[in-house]
């Protein structure tokens, strides 16, 4: 019988909580990094850590569509895109581009963001 507990000091010691790895494509550069596990890229970005300075955004709240992204990898671990995202986004979202505000990091994503931001398809309200 093989003993399936663990000696080490901590209890979660075999099951290290993920680290995010983020890659961010944008002007031809690749920008890469670790996030904690359960980042938004915008708040870390508005404090100035990774994907800063290099992740273009604005209202954070998603109402501009400037921090749109396509995913290139991971797309398959995010939610589905929630209302925002449909509403700014529309037939975008076919093409894999998500609101990077709207998004919990768990997982390595892949992402790039086009040189110039997206038109969101419904007026912004002010
Ligand atoms: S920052 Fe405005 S929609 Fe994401």
């Amino acid at each position: 019988m093989s003993n399936t507990r663990c000696h080490r000091a901590s209890e979660n010691c075999c099951r290290p909580e993920q680290v995010p790895k983020v890659i961010l494509h944008r002007d031809g550069h690749a920008h890469q990094g670790e996030v904690a596990s359960n980042s938004n890229l915008v708040v870390r970005a508005g404090i100035k850590q990774f994907p800063y300075p290099h992740l273009r955004y604005g209202c954070g709240m998603g109402k501009c569509a400037k921090c749109a992204c396509r995913v290139l990898k991971g797309a398959e671990q995010l939610p589905a895109p929630n209302w925002k995202e449909k509403q700014r986004l529309g037939p975008r979202l076919e093409e894999g581009y998500r609101l990077i505000c709207q998004l919990w990091i768990n997982h390595d994503i892949e992402l790039a963001q086009d040189k110039t931001p997206l038109e969101p398809l419904a007026p912004v309200v002010p």
